[in-house]
């Protein structure tokens, strides 16, 4: 039964642990395993392969989705991506090239500002696309394409389960534009299929990880501010960190780019300030650990998520280990989503706070 927390405390628990099956029945709406093919199941009134531009607008979480996925449009399509939040978009007049992509991400379908962003695109001569887990929903019925997340019902207010599809649907597109617009040959089609088909195997790996974040968890419970630093994609993952953090346990918590600390941040670390770094071990890694060494030389109390390897290399004792599998880089931003959101359901757990409905936040805002 959907609407039943089963044997979980929480809703978000509850949510947490569907992801290996929801991802992998949403990726079955979009992927081929057998032939290694990205493959939709309608035709699409626009072509990525003349596509100049994306716009994204979004809100809360699924603006997150949105961030990461700019990184992979443009590393891997080579696609421009436009994004902001849909409170901040749907004011501020941007030109707009005719003919252009625009793309939605809401798990409701019905968020007041993403809406008005959607008939701003409109208006303004754009595909109308969204990635939606309501296929109902108002937005869902406005767009010319609708890529639906598998999610089921999400109830928890902090958005999890409906993340990490949006994240598997976003991921799909991005493989079949790559593709499209001649940036990758069939063999390496199937090689990133192969190991998009190994997501829900990962995610069952990390989930296997809640035992050993809940003993950090009981500890940040006690403190009043946490930072979250990530570089490239583990960036938007900080981001949605701080966002899940503050959501469910009310403790203040901000995001940065690893690689701005200098320009601000590193004025707040002192031995009462945990760091959550993301970094799993990839082409950044080494600049974002010498960031975290900046934190640990100043006394703040690290917590460093990455894999076998990114924990050989770490050299700083007095830290923090979340040691993931060893996944494919592409992956990384999914199967990381996984700690950051265990993390904040232990920390609030032990806060005692109302994980599922918390205070002052609505599960879709439908007003201004
Ligand atoms: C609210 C929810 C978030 C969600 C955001 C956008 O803030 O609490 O979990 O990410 O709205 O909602 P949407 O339904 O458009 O994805």
């Amino acid at each position: 039964q959907v609407t039943s927390k089963g044997n979980y405390k929480h809703f978000m628990e509850k949510e947490m642990h569907e992801q290996p099956e929801v991802i992998q029945h949403t990726l079955s709406n979009y992927i081929d395993f057998a032939s290694g093919k990205v493959r939709l199941k309608s035709e699409l009134p626009f072509s990525f392969k003349d596509l100049r531009r994306i716009t994204m607008s979004a809100c809360g979480t699924a603006y997150i989705a949105g961030l990461v996925a700019k990184y992979w449009f443009e590393r891997y399509a080579r696609i421009p991506v436009d994004i902001d939040v849909a409170s901040e978009f749907r004011y501020r007049e941007a030109p707009m090239e005719e003919g252009g992509l625009s793309l939605f991400i809401s798990q409701s379908g019905e968020t007041a500002d993403t809406l008005a962003s959607l008939r701003y695109c409109r208006e303004n001569g754009q595909h109308i696309a969204s990635i939606v887990n309501v296929q109902e929903s108002t937005i869902a019925r406005e767009s010319d394409a609708i890529f639906p997340t598998i999610a089921g019902p999400e109830i928890g207010v902090a958005s999890t389960k409906a993340f990490t599809c949006q994240l598997s649907v976003l991921l799909s597109l991005v493989i079949l534009a790559a593709r499209e617009r001649g940036k990758i040959t069939v063999e390496e089609e199937a090689e990133l299929v192969q190991a998009v088909s190994e997501l829900p195997k990962f995610i069952r790996q990390a989930l296997k990880l809640s035992e050993p974040i809940t003993h950090i968890a009981r500890r940040l419970s006690k403190v009043d501010n946490i930072l979250y630093l990530g570089r490239g994609t583990s960036f938007p993952l900080a981001l949605e960190g701080a966002l899940k953090l503050k959501e469910i346990s009310y403790i203040h918590a901000e995001a940065y780019a690893a690689g701005e600390l200098k320009h601000g941040p590193i004025a707040l670390i002192d031995e009462s300030m945990p760091v959550v770094v993301i970094a799993p071990f990839d082409g950044s890694y080494e600049k974002t650990v010498s960031n975290m060494q900046e934190v640990a030389a100043r006394d703040g109390q690290i917590i460093l998520i990455t894999d076998e390897e990114g924990a050989k290399h770490n050299s700083l004792e007095d830290c923090d280990v979340v040691v993931m599998p060893k996944v494919p880089e592409i992956l990384s931003p999914i199967v990381y989503a996984l700690p950051i959101q265990l993390l904040a359901y232990h920390t609030a757990d032990f806060m005692g706070t109302d994980v599922d409905q918390p205070r002052n936040l609505a599960k879709s805002v439908t007003v201004e």
